[in-house]
Formats: structure tokens, sequence, C-alpha cells
């Protein structure tokens, strides 16, 4: 898990958004986080402490003056035990404070003790986050070296619409793994295409396949965390863009194949990796019907299918080719089959796997193949296969 080992506290300052501080939390502690809450008097109006002790399984502190804390420095022992400290939400009155220094509860007053870093997600009505104070104390905040997740933009609380809402729990978990991951790719730009691409014949119908776009999205989330600058060419999928990644859309294997040649060809040419793990069409329908296919009298329609380009291939011919990473996904004779393809298409390193084990579904088993041999990795989540990928190609460049 991706935050095994690691203790965090989470403070939860008095807004609206407090409630979904118990979704993230459940997200921290699934990943694997020791969890300390430490409420602010506030937050305790919008939910009780005794929601997040039976979520962390942990007391919560929310008083300078807890004596559940044998020597009465709540806000030394607490923060001296984390590896980091993540507020959220984080409301103005509380960026203010931390900005100017001040201390007068016990969460302000641990987080002025700090010897761990800060992360903050702002949450409050759009136009207290665009007053000049806020910004001037946001600017302080992160000259101070408090990383600030958020806000996003949409409708708010009070009914008002803007920048404000705190970051969703899902992307601030996210985006806390990704301050913990090790920066193996910082300064490497990552390119890579994942989920399914559509082949139309008509204008509703049209040939796909069941990639849901889950191991290709898991590769960009942990290639970010891993410092990479990530393109994501994406076929039609239904999952939100990981944080910190460029996303083009797509859905044919020619659009497809346009946009990565675009990226790597040309005069802003500068890809160092590129991962091909989109289940992209070997054919497509010669002539697309302008027109819904009738049904013929008396007949079948015909459809005639010509070749799509293989878009991993052509990467893999360029003279400057970037360091080419493809993906096998095969019903039988996985190694023999995967071993071929790595050699067929000329690249260093590909990802074999089952298509019962690998389309759809959170959990994938893999086996990579480079000029070493063969590596197994035990079943896991996509999220740890990606992360271990990752780690894989940032050796071989190494060893480059
Ligand atoms: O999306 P999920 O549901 O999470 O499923 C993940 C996955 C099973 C789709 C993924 O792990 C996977 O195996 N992706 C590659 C699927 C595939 O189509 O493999 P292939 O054996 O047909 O192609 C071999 C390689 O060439 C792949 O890297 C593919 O992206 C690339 N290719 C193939 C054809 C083509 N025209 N252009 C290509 O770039």
């Amino acid at each position: 898990m991706e935050l095994n080992g690691k203790r965090i506290v989470l403070g939860v300052t008095g807004g609206v958004a407090a409630y979904k501080a118990a979704t993230l939390l459940r997200g921290l502690t699934g990943a694997g986080a020791k969890v300390q809450v430490v409420m602010t008097a506030a937050a305790t109006r919008f939910v009780t402490p005794v929601t997040f002790q039976a979520l962390s399984g942990q007391p919560v502190f929310v008083d300078m003056w807890d004596t559940r804390i044998s020597d009465n420095m709540a806000h030394i022992a607490l923060s001296r035990s984390a590896d980091a400290i993540l507020v959220a939400p984080a409301t103005a009155d509380f960026l203010a404070k931390t900005a100017h220094g001040q201390a007068d509860d016990l969460l302000s007053t641990l987080v002025l003790a700090r010897n761990c870093p800060l992360l903050v997600a702002p949450a409050m009505n759009r136009q207290m986050w665009e007053n000049p104070a806020t910004r001037r104390n946001v600017d302080l905040l992160a000259r101070d070296g408090v990383i600030c997740l958020g806000p996003d933009a949409g409708a708010q609380a009070c009914g008002e619409e803007g920048d404000g809402r705190m970051r969703e729990p899902e992307a601030l978990l996210e985006s806390l793994i990704g301050f913990f991951a090790p920066k193996f790719l910082t300064g490497k730009k990552l390119l890579l295409t994942a989920g399914p691409t559509f082949e139309a014949i008509d204008p509703v119908r049209g040939i796909t396949n069941l990639s849901s776009g889950r191991m290709g999205y898991a590769v960009a989330r942990a290639a970010a965390a891993a410092g990479a600058e990530v393109t994501l060419v994406s076929g039609p999928v239904a999952l939100p863009t990981p944080p910190d990644v460029t996303r083009i859309d797509v859905r044919s294997a020619l659009e497809m194949h346009a946009e990565v040649m675009r990226r790597v060809k040309g005069s802003d040419a500068g890809t160092d990796i590129f991962v091909a793990i989109a289940a992209v069409a070997d054919y497509r329908a010669e002539r697309i019907s302008p027109q819904k296919l009738k049904k013929a009298a008396g007949g079948l329609p015909e459809i005639r299918f010509v070749e799509n380009p293989d878009i991993l291939a052509e990467v893999a011919a360029l003279p400057n080719a970037p360091f080419c990473v493809g993906f096998a996904a095969e019903s039988e004779n996985l190694e023999t089959y995967a071993r071929q393809k790595r050699e067929r298409k000329h690249i260093p390193l590909i990802v074999g796997n089952l298509i019962q084990e690998g389309f759809g579904g959170d959990e994938n088993r893999v086996i990579l193949f480079d000029d070493a041999g063969s590596h197994p990795l035990p079943v896991a989540g996509k999220a740890e296969i990606a992360r271990q990928l990752i780690e894989h190609i940032a050796h071989l460049l190494e060893k480059k």
C-alpha cells in the first residue's frame, strides 16, 4: 500500500467541507497510513470527534489542555511523530493564522511547532478565496514551503459558484501519495496511451474493446508522482484525469496515432519515454457510412476493414526514438507472444498480461520482459503494478 508506515496528522478546521475529511481519512487509512486527527473547536460543530475516532482508531485531539498526553505537550508530541501534516479543509482563518505564525489553539500550535511538511486543502467561499488578504496569506505560505492543494472551482455550499471548493478526498489522497513517492523520473517527459479505441462504422455504431483505461491511468498517475511531465493520450473511458497529468482525448486509432506522432516528431519533440498501454484496434472500417446503416432487404451488410497504423512500432522506429514500453494482452501463451511482440516492435521493455486478468478490474498480474529476461510481478492493484513498472523503467533508463 502506497502510504504504508506513514504517520499523518490530519487537521480538520471549521468549514462545511469537514464532512469530506471523513472520506479522506478512510482513504488515508486504506492506503496504509496511521492517522492522528486534530480538530479545531469550530470543526467539531460540523462533524463530531467520535466519527474521526471511529474511522482512525485513534483518540481525536481538540484541546491544548488535553490531559491524555502526560506532559501536556500535545502540540510537540503530535507534530514530532508525524511524517506530514495535512489540513483539510483549511479555512481562510486557519491560512491567515498559519501564514502569520499565530498559535491560539492545538492545531495552529502544533503546525507552528512542526518539523515535517505541511499540506493544506483550502475550502471557503469564492469571495473569501479571492480576497487580497487571502491571496497574500497563500503567497506567504507558499514562500514558507507549505504545499497548497486546490481549491477546486464549482458549486459551493453557500449557493455561489467559483474557486473555493475543497479538492475531492480522492484527489487529495492521490496528491499525498504523490508527495511521498520517490522522484525517479524528475525532469523526464513521459507520453502514454491508454484505454480502448472506437472505430466507427456509421454515426451510432462502432467497434471497440473492453479496456477500461485503469491500467494506463494508474501508470500516468505513478509517472506524475515520480516527477515526470506526463501527457496521456486517452481513448474513450469514464475516468477522472490524474493530478498533474495533461490529457488529450481521442476516439479512433487514427486520432490516437496523430496525437502521439505530433508529440514525438517535429520541432517540440522531446519525449523521453513512451508507454503504449492502449488497446488499439488493429483494424477500422474502410468507409464510415455517413448515414445509419439500414437493414438490407435480403442480405447482411458488408463491412470492409483496413489496417490501422501500429503506433508503438512507428514510434520505436523513429531515429531518435524515446525509450519505448509496450503492453501485450494475450489470452494464451503469454510468454511466447509477449517476447515475440517485443522483438517485432524493437522495444526494450514489454509488459505481458492475460486478458482475463488485465482488462477491466482494479487488479492485474504482469510479467516484464526486457534484455535481462523476464520479471514476474505478484498479482496486485493496478496502482501498485504501475508504481513497480515506473521504478523498473527508471532503473533501465539509468543503465542506458
Ligand atoms: O484498460 P484496462 O481495463 O485497465 O486494461 C488494461 C489492458 C489489458 C488494456 C493493458 O494492460 C494492456 O495489455 N494493453 C495493451 C493491449 C493490447 O492491445 O495489446 P496488443 O498486444 O494488441 O498490442 C501490443 C502493443 O502495441 C500495445 O502496447 C499497444 O498499445 C500497441 N499498439 C497496438 C496496436 C496498434 N495499432 N498500435 C499500438 O500502439
